[in-house]
């Protein structure tokens, strides 16, 4: 075991006697597939409907309500033993809600270096939860041990500022993602979701150029076997787009199941003062005039609230297993200048000017994701317009935040990973 710090609210049941013995054998063999050819039989299993009704029975047997079927994939998740890694994250904690709402046994593994635990206070009595670091594989190996699902969010991450300032650590995440995967191949999983990023895009199509410039980025628009289709958004979208790669990997070779979820701008809840539209509800709340924005102000985005997020990483899972990626995003382009008078606007707020700085780190001019595909094979598109979104952001922000103590921090926080303790002024809920 490793020496991880394990809270555990509920006991779960081990693997199923074959799942077990094919784990066992897996470590044995190391990277030898052939231990985990029972979860080669798991492949394909929404292909046809035959194999459909097969593999209804199987999980039957193992005590899944496969029939009930409701919104979001719930009908695969009950019962089912699941891994968030990166749990106690802005995104990783609404997911761990949804999925324990759909009857899921959720685990949470997690280094807290950006998550907080006060993101799953509320659901800690419900859940096992193992403090540990993912660059150690044996971390990897231990918390995929016995589980149906991973959903992999662990990611040394941060807001513009820290993206663009700490390569170094950046690059570490190549290491997380490496060890999840191989964890979730040897353990047999039946699949994985790999919270994947826009900045896997070519940055080419991002700029100001109109000769090369993509209004709606497209999934086949990242690929780094295509020639053209690889030139990521620094190290960050670079990792993310090897995890991509990673991923399929496993596919090809060992049938290993899941999808790349392409997330586009997340905002909502739990979020830190290091992405911008939480940064800009701390402007407006602490009056700051000049209100100032990072770059020209002139960049466009396609913010996406997190239930749409979490609604799109539990039906992607649900429905592809081939690895691919996927875009989770909404097409409602909103221009920062404008995000931040939205944001000012609903705050009661009124800058004497609005200061785009542009010495400050601008992101690519464009970005907005295609939904076509999603559409298609998800059926499915996000609910959740802009300034509904930023109502429900800015109303649990003025509950939970010091706004005192938030003034005195605010130009440090900008490039940091997560807040500071002393900001947040309760427990943090939604
Ligand atoms: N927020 C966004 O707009 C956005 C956009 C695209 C993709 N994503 C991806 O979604 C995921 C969740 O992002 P988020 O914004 O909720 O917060 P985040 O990026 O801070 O979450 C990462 C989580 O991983 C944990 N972690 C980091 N290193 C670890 C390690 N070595 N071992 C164990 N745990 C570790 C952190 O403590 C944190 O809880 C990340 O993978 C991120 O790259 C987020």
């Amino acid at each position: 075991m490793t020496r991880a710090l394990e809270t555990k609210g509920q006991g779960f049941p081990g693997g199923s006697g074959s799942k077990a013995r094919c784990r066992a054998a897996a470590r044995d063999a190391s990277t030898d597939p052939a231990p985990c050819s029972s979860h080669e039989g798991r492949v394909g299993f929404l292909g046809s409907s035959a194999r459909k009704a097969v593999l209804a029975a199987k999980f039957a047997v193992e005590g899944a309500f496969f029939l009930r079927r409701s919104e979001g994939g719930q009908w695969m998740y009950n019962k089912a033993n699941i891994l968030v890694t990166g749990g106690a994250s802005f995104i990783g904690s609404h997911l761990a809600e949804a999925l324990l709402k759909a009857g899921a046994k959720v685990t949470i593994v997690d280094d807290l270096s950006s998550g907080e635990i006060e993101n799953i206070q509320p659901i800690l009595g419900e859940i096992r939860f193992l403090r540990a670091d993912l660059r150690d594989s044996r971390v990897a190996i231990d918390s995929c041990d016995g589980q149906d699902f991973v959903f992999h969010l662990a990611n040394i991450h941060g807001g513009r500022g820290f993206i663009e300032t700490h390569p170094g650590e950046i690059v570490q995440n190549l290491a997380i993602d490496g060890n999840v995967f191989r964890a979730a191949q040897l353990a047999g999983v039946k699949r994985v979701c790999f919270a994947s990023s826009a900045c896997a895009y070519p940055t080419t199509l991002q700029t100001a150029d109109k000769s090369t410039l993509q209004r709606y980025l497209s999934e086949e628009m990242a690929d780094p076997f295509r020639e053209g289709c690889a030139l990521a958004d620094g190290e960050y979208g670079w990792a993310k787009l090897m995890g991509e790669m990673a991923l399929g990997a496993y596919h090809k070779q060992f049938g290993l199941q899941g999808v790349s979820c392409r997330l586009f701008t997340v905002y909502g809840p739990r979020e830190n003062e290091t992405h911008a539209i939480i940064a800009f509800v701390a402007k407006a709340l602490i009056r700051q005039d000049p209100f100032e924005i990072w770059g020209s102000g002139e960049q466009d985005r396609n913010f996406t609230y997190v239930s749409d997020i979490v609604e799109g990483l539990m039906l992607a899972t649900e429905k592809i297993s081939d690895c691919s990626p996927i875009n989770i995003g909404t097409d409602e382009i909103v221009k920062i200048i404008d995000a931040a008078k939205t944001v000012c606007d609903i705050v009661g707020h009124r800058p004497s000017r609005f200061f785009c700085d542009a010495s400050k780190p601008e992101g690519v001019h464009a970005r907005a994701a295609s939904t076509q595909l999603q559409e298609k094979r998800l059926g499915w598109r996000p609910r959740v317009a802009f300034r509904e979104g930023i109502e429900k952001t800015i109303d649990w922000f003025s509950s939970s935040r010091d706004v005192a103590a938030l003034r005195e921090n605010f130009e440090q926080l900008l490039f940091e990973r997560k807040a500071s303790p002393g900001l947040v002024s309760s427990l943090v809920s939604s």
